[in-house]
């Protein structure tokens, strides 16, 4: 018998119209029942890199999946988003000699907050695809009604994500003895591919001189590797929250971080009381609109006793907005004495649709936001903690730019996500270098 916590009825935005409240009930008791995808420990480790982080001594990265899908659930996909997520860890580890603390958007990010409940399509009107959690993306009546039995599906098909994470992370292939490897299917002759390999050669004579003198090598074995989602659902987060027998203390199981997005941090919102309960670290995104004493108000509400690496600022202004909007949230949070990490999110205050008509984004914004970040906190002698980015490890066209050159023509060659452009395997390690530049002038 585990202990009951009993949630307080608040308002909860970004909730899917679910048709079938008693169906909702009897799957949220199922999930009740269900193993911890993730332990108490793992989180409490992950609070403490983070804390690393808020001092400058680390460095997130937070990548993966704008939306995860059933359909993308599987070795191959998962193993190229992992692969994408190492070298670029691998890449920024090396210029700035500092460890990198990966996260996944893995296993659990399956739900989507939408600026419409319902979608029209000429003049059809059907709810929106809020992830495959809830219901399916075609656009037709079946595949939209909100089926909670899904819910039970994506606690399966993360449980299945993580085993694979762990895997990989944990059985040698995340090994850096493998740097050259991971690289090997991927475009050689692609800039950020040859200046990865220059870069992997260097550590291969790192290793080998440490081989040489007889260092430990087993610690090059393991990495590891984090999984993190929007807490979006009330209903699942609150079904996977468990009372830590260790500690008698309440933590998500669902995953090890869970952010609050910038659509659901209502103060007096059921998001950020969910957030206040748990004992994860959590994160929040903030956009241009936040004000710095709301946000000074919610760091108090999450994180009361200024514990460091409890709570992650991840903000998202826009690459035109970041230098004016992001001083002042900066500076209040800074005076107010409550530790937090700094992550930028440049991805979600620089989406655009193309001539096309294709959700995308410019390199060069995505760049921009990042460079303006660093500025912000040099300027105020705080610390950019890391960067948090939505990637695949395929070769798709959804976000334009780059040294592979993606054009706006091009996006429909390979246009695949279930909801917000991504980068690109080549986008992503060619971000990597640019950060890693600018890490080291940090
Ligand atoms: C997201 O991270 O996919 C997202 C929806 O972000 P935001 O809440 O910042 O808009
Ligand atoms: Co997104």
């Amino acid at each position: 018998m585990h202990m009951q916590i009993t949630w307080p009825d608040l308002p909860a935005a970004q909730q899917p119209p679910w048709p079938d409240p008693v169906a909702l009930d009897s799957v949220m008791a199922e999930l009740a029942t269900l193993p911890p995808l993730v332990f108490a420990g793992e989180c409490d480790q992950l609070r403490e890199r983070l804390a690393d982080a808020a001092l400058g001594n680390a460095f997130v990265l937070m990548g993966g999946d704008c939306a995860e899908t059933f359909e993308a659930n599987n070795a191959d996909s998962i193993r190229a988003r992992l692969k994408t997520v190492l070298q670029m860890s691998v890449i920024l580890t090396y210029a700035a000699s500092l460890p990198v603390i990966k996260v996944g958007r893995v296993a659990g990010q399956y739900f989507k907050p939408r600026s419409k409940l319902t979608e029209v399509r000429d003049g059809v009107e059907l709810t929106s695809y809020f992830g495959d959690a809830v219901n399916a993306l075609p656009f037709d009546e079946a595949s939209r009604v909100p089926d909670p039995t899904r819910l039970l599906r994506t606690y399966h098909a993360s449980t299945a994500a993580l085993n694979l994470v762990r895997a990989f992370t944990q059985g040698g292939y995340a090994d850096l003895r493998q740097v050259h490897a991971w690289n090997q299917d991927f475009v050689r002759d692609s800039v950020a591919g040859q200046r990865y390999e220059a870069v992997a050669g260097d550590i291969d004579r790192a290793l080998a001189f440490m081989r040489a003198i007889g260092a430990d090598a087993d610690s090059l074995e393991r990495v590891e590797f984090y999984a993190a989602h929007e807490a979006l659902s009330i209903h699942y987060e609150r079904a996977l929250t468990r009372i830590d027998s260790r500690t008698g203390l309440p933590y998500d199981v669902s995953g090890h971080f869970l952010w609050i997005g910038e659509r659901t941090r209502q103060l007096d919102g059921a998001h950020i009381h969910f957030a206040s309960t748990i004992r994860n670290p959590i994160g929040v995104k903030i956009g241009p609109t936040a004000s710095p004493d709301d946000v000074a108000q919610m760091c108090e509400v999450l994180n009361p006793d200024r514990v460091p690496g409890r709570l992650t600022l991840i903000s998202r202004m826009g690459a035109g907005k970041v230098r004016d909007a992001l001083p002042s949230i900066v500076q209040k949070v800074d005076s107010s004495g409550i530790p937090v990490v700094w992550v930028c999110d440049p991805m979600h205050g620089n989406t655009r649709e193309a001539a096309t008509g294709h959700k995308t984004r410019l390199f060069d914004d995505v760049v921009s936001e990042v460079q303006g970040f660093f500025e912000v906190h040099r300027n105020l002698g705080t610390i950019p903690g890391g960067l948090h980015v939505e990637l695949t490890g395929d070769d798709v066209t959804e976000c334009v730019g780059g040294t592979g050159g993606v054009l706006e023509d091009n996006l429909g060659d390979r246009y695949e996500t279930a909801c917000d452009p991504r980068l690109n395997r080549e986008q992503s390690l060619e971000l990597a270098f640019l950060v890693a530049d600018m890490l080291m002038l940090r």
